[in-house]
Order: C-alpha cells, then sequence, then structure tokens
C-alpha cells in the first residue's frame, strides 16, 4: 500500500484537472492529479474544438501552450434555416472571439507542460472510493496500474473525473439524480480529409434535421448531424454520408474528402444538486454536463476552475474559508446560464421527433426573431463567445 500526503488531490486529467493543478502550482500550492486513463487513451479523445475567448487566456498561462499558434480565431458563424444564411459577427456584436483548437491538442499541452512543470500527475489509477470528507484531512482510495492499493491524504479532494465521476459519490445529497434532461436525438460526427467547405462554422436548421459544419485544419474537416440516438456508427456508407450532410446545408457546396473517424455523441443536460459537501468539491463534467451544441462544455470546466482556484487559494493560503463556501452558488451561475444557452441552440436548431407542424414553424420564427433583432445576435453572440470569466468569489 502507497500513502502519499499532498495538499489537494485532483481526480481526473482532463482540461479541468490539470488547469488547476497548474493555477494551484502558481500559488506555490501543491497537488496530486490522479485518472483513472492512460495517457495516450486521454490524448487520442476526441471532443469539441470550440475555446471561448477566456478559455484561451487561461491556456496562455500554460508553457508551450499551442492554442493561439496552431488554433484558429473565429469572429462569427454562419446561421442557416428556411433557404436563408445569416453571419452572427461576433466581433461588431460582442468585441470577442472564439478559438477552434481541438480539445485534445490543448490536453497535450497540458499534460506536457504540467510534467515538465514537475507535478505530480499519475496515469492508470483507479479511484475507489473518497474518504474523510467531512474532516479536514480528506483522501481518496485507489488502485494503480500494477494492482497495488493507493491512498491519497489532503486537505481538500476536487472531483473532476468527468459525468461518470467517483468523487461525486462522496457528495451527500437527498437528491442523488441531479437535475437531467435528455435528448430524443444524438450527433453522427465524422472527420475528413478535405478543405474547408466554408470560412466560418455553419449552424443549419433544415427540413432534413440539423447539422454543423465545422473544421479542423486546412486539410482536416469535422462534421456533424442529427441522428437517432441509437444509430449504429458502421451501418452507412461514406457516400450516404455525404449525402445527409449534403441535404442540411442547401446552398453550400461541401467539399468531400475520405472519412477517417465517426462516432455517435449522445446529448443529455445535467447539473449535480450539490457541487460540494465538506472538504469535497466537484468541477467540470462531474458537475454538469451540456449538449454539444455552442460547445460549452470544456469552457464551463474552465471557468468552474478559476473560481476553485481562488476558493482554494483563500482557504489554503490565508486559512478562509469564504471562497470555498461561496464557490457553488457562483460556479451555479454560470452553470445554468450556459445549460440554457445549450438547451436553446439545441432546441432551436434541432427538428425533435415528436414536433409536430406548429412547432416546426414556432422554430423558425424563433430563429427570424433572432436574426431580425440585433438584441437577439447578441445575446447569442455573448452567450456563445463566453460571459466574462469571474475570478474573485
Ligand atoms: C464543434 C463542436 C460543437 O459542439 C460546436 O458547437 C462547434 C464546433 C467542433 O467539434 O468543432
Amino acid at each position: 500500500m502507497t500513502v502519499v500526503r499532498t495538499r489537494v488531490a485532483i481526480v481526473g486529467a482532463g482540461p479541468a484537472g490539470l488547469a488547476l493543478s497548474h493555477l494551484l502550482a502558481e500559488a506555490g500550492i501543491e497537488s496530486i492529479v490522479l485518472d483513472r486513463r492512460s495517457r495516450e487513451e486521454i490524448e487520442a479523445t476526441i471532443r469539441a474544438g470550440i475555446l471561448e475567448q477566456g478559455t484561451v487566456e487561461l491556456l496562455d498561462r500554460i508553457p508551450g501552450s499551442r492554442a493561439r499558434s496552431l488554433g484558429h480565431r473565429h469572429d462569427g458563424i454562419e446561421l442557416k434555416f428556411g433557404g436563408e444564411s445569416h453571419r452572427i459577427d461576433f466581433q461588431k456584436l460582442a468585441g470577442r472571439s472564439v478559438w477552434l483548437y481541438p480539445q485534445h491538442e490543448a490536453l497535450k499541452d497540458l499534460i506536457a507542460a504540467r510534467l515538465a512543470g514537475g507535478q505530480d500527475l499519475r496515469f492508470g489509477v483507479t479511484v475507489d472510493g473518497v474518504f474523510g470528507e467531512d474532516t479536514a484531512t480528506p483522501g481518496v482510495r485507489g488502485t494503480n496500474a500494477d494492482g497495488s492499493p493507493i491512498e491519497i491524504i489532503a486537505d481538500f479532494v476536487v472531483g473532476a473525473d468527468g459525468s461518470h465521476s467517483a468523487v461525486r459519490k462522496a457528495i451527500k445529497t437527498d437528491n442523488t439524480q441531479g437535475y437531467f434532461r435528455e435528448y430524443p436525438f444524438a450527433w453522427y460526427g465524422i472527420l475528413t480529409e478535405a478543405a474547408p467547405s466554408a470560412p466560418e462554422l455553419i449552424y443549419s436548421n433544415s427540413e432534413n434535421g440539423f447539422a454543423l459544419i465545422s473544421q479542423r485544419s486546412e486539410t482536416v474537416q469535422r462534421m456533424y448531424f442529427q441522428c437517432d440516438p441509437n444509430t449504429d456508427v458502421n451501418a452507412q456508407s461514406e457516400a450516404e454520408l455525404w449525402d445527409t450532410l449534403q441535404a442540411r446545408v442547401p446552398g453550400t457546396e461541401l467539399i468531400e474528402g475520405p472519412i477517417f473517424q465517426r462516432d455517435v455523441l449522445r446529448f443529455r443536460s445535467y447539473v449535480a444538486a450539490e457541487l460540494r459537501h465538506g472538504s469535497v468539491v466537484l468541477v467540470g463534467d462531474a458537475a454538469h454536463t451540456v449538449p454539444p451544441t455552442g460547445a460549452k462544455g470544456m469552457n464551463l470546466a474552465i471557468a468552474d476552475v478559476l473560481l476553485l482556484n481562488e476558493a482554494l487559494q483563500d482557504l489554503l493560503l490565508r486559512g478562509s474559508s469564504a471562497g470555498i463556501d461561496a464557490y457553488a452558488e457562483a460556479a451555479l451561475r454560470r452553470i445554468w446560464k450556459a445549460q440554457h444557452f445549450s438547451w436553446w441552440m439545441t432546441s432551436m436548431l434541432h427538428l425533435s421527433p415528436e414536433a409536430g407542424e406548429f412547432d416546426r414553424l414556432r422554430q423558425l420564427g424563433e430563429l427570424r426573431s433572432v436574426v431580425d433583432s440585433e438584441a437577439g445576435q447578441r445575446y447569442l453572440a455573448e452567450a456563445y463567445t463566453g460571459w466574462p470569466m469571474q475570478t474573485s468569489l
């Protein structure tokens, strides 16, 4: 049995856990980061690619971050519906931009920077439980990759371990389900070797269902279309996939190429009933999940971390619990705004299998209410590019 003592035990080496370990280290607070997965698995997981300006500014603090050099700035998006196409100009409406930089590239940067910075970062460690959550010396119990047991004793435990969080079980609440919503559709995602079909991302509400034309680089593109959640990822030929995508962006000619990756993404909205219990706290997907429309997942995780960093510095450097006592309420303000935005973009752009003629026409009325009004467009632009990050509690 290995027993290790640290100040903050961080479970999960995703964007939230790694970014938090960096900010704590900047403040001189030691932490240990654990993840069940291997480094290779983490670095190969395909996720969304849109970073808010505030997220890029946080990544600027990470030595060697390539977000600005490899990523691409996007100053707007194209909204398509009912045979119309409208550009939402982020710079004009919100004075901000977003960056297209795939999450797994950001993770490669974060892992390399933390290891170079001497971070105790352990892969292949499964967390079996949390103990001492009501005391000042909580900890986690786990199993190393070689099967041997490990115990980490800390001053605080952070669950940054994703939507299937093991740490969440230590948060005592009567409402164990939290707040939850499922959707009757999913996204079929592809990566293709082709040139970009358009200069900016296209979000398209079509009679055949939603499609999103996104990008990765000059030679690789990411595209999604709405599908049934039970879709078999291998059932369609490449030609059929292109026909489906093309039919959903009328007026745009898609540049086709070989499809080298396919996946089906499930849609869920979730917020945990409590984000903190005693000396245990949740951040990122462990605390909340959003549907992918609008790409808020990683950005929301970074927003949590900026707040929690302040709270933990208050506690561990100055002995004040004021910050940690205020964390959940402060984080939840942004979480519920982002939940609303992700739900709104989803419901406005997708064709629900249950929707009738009225719902369909109302949806087009909703889209027109957005594009015909500068206030409507500005709400979308402000939310998409991200509300200013809050760093003090
Ligand atoms: C991407 C994903 C999203 O959910 C989104 O809203 C925009 C872009 C992407 O993976 O590129």
